[in-house]
């Protein structure tokens, strides 16, 4: 049955519990995957920027022994001549066995698995979803907290428009007694879909604050984000809130000897790089998860798992 990937939710809890197991197989045995999809070829198609994303899912597919194609611009594609997403994956469906696609606007991936006769991956669509860095961030809490449960979790920055940060809430209510500290500047809370939708429907305790000082001894987690200049429409409301919260060397003396910080990447100065050396600076092993949870993605739609 061809299977898709556009919301974090797409898979169940269980379903989560057997991608992850494998990932973490992956990670600890990837000789034995080296061949597991040799013949099969993945297409990265990104009308928007990319590092980690993109280049983590062609790691992960050349690491299985397949091969890649693909555009990772707008521009570099005919959406330059103005031909549809439900036209291109037509055409990809002809050329790939899975595609990944990543788009400015919410929704595109959707369209195109609806015109697709391969499995199409979310890899994330405007401000709405980007569930393959959810994935990434579930192996990156169950490797350095060893669970997924009973957690405290702070989410620091861009709330509003911050993807991540509204599939990582949906990912995280599904698992018990994990409580939310919601830190933002007023202007960036996070939407009212989420707090009422997914924070209040399912009974998960939540706190909205502006104040980090203040929330960092309880945290199990911090998940920083940025301030991201491209979902701004006012030059000048970007710049009074870009620095609205910097995690330095001073702020990790009140947090937990065992708490973990977070960042999907990439990061412009909300974490100074004096915390890189931090043992509680966990976002760049994170990049490193997101090829394993990719291969295990990669396996598990093509049905090679
Ligand atoms: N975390 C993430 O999505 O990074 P890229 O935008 O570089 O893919």
């Amino acid at each position: 049955m061809l299977r898709h990937l556009l919301n974090p939710l797409d898979f169940s809890v269980e379903e989560l519990g057997t991608l992850l197991d494998l990932a973490f197989d992956i990670k600890a045995h990837p000789e034995n995957y080296r061949e597991s999809c040799k013949g099969k070829k993945l297409a990265t198609c990104f009308y928007e920027p990319s590092t980690r994303t993109r280049l983590s899912f062609e790691a992960a597919m050349l690491n299985l022994g397949g091969m890649v194609l693909g555009f990772s611009s707008a521009d570099s594609s005919s959406a330059a001549k103005g031909e549809s997403v439900a036209d291109t994956i037509r055409v990809i469906s002809c050329y790939a066995d899975i595609c990944a696609m990543r788009h400015p606007k919410e929704g595109a991936p959707l369209v195109a698995s609806q015109f697709s006769s391969i499995p199409v991956i979310n890899a994330g669509d405007g401000g709405h979803q980007h569930p393959t860095q959810t994935l990434t961030d579930l192996m990156t809490i169950r490797a350095e907290q060893g669970r997924l449960e009973d957690l405290d979790i702070g989410l620091c920055g861009d709330l509003k428009f911050g993807r991540t940060v509204h599939s990582l809430i949906n990912a995280m209510v599904r698992y018990k007694g994990n409580r939310f500290t919601l830190i933002s500047p007023g202007e960036l809370r996070v939407p009212e879909y989420i707090t009422q939708d997914v924070l209040r429907s399912t009974h998960s305790p939540y706190t909205e604050t502006t104040d980090l000082d203040g929330a960092m001894p309880q945290l199990d987690i911090l998940y920083m984000t940025r301030i991201q200049k491209e979902r701004f429409f006012n030059e000048d409301e970007y710049v009074r809130l870009k620095d609205s919260y910097i995690l330095d060397a001073k702020k990790m003396k009140a947090a937990k000897p065992g708490m973990s910080v977070l960042h999907p990447l990439p990061r412009v100065n909300e974490i100074s790089v004096e915390v890189d050396a931090d043992s509680r600076a966990a976002y760049f092993r994170q990049a490193n998860y997101g090829v394993y949870v990719r291969m295990a993605l990669i396996l598990t739609l093509l049905g090679l798992a």
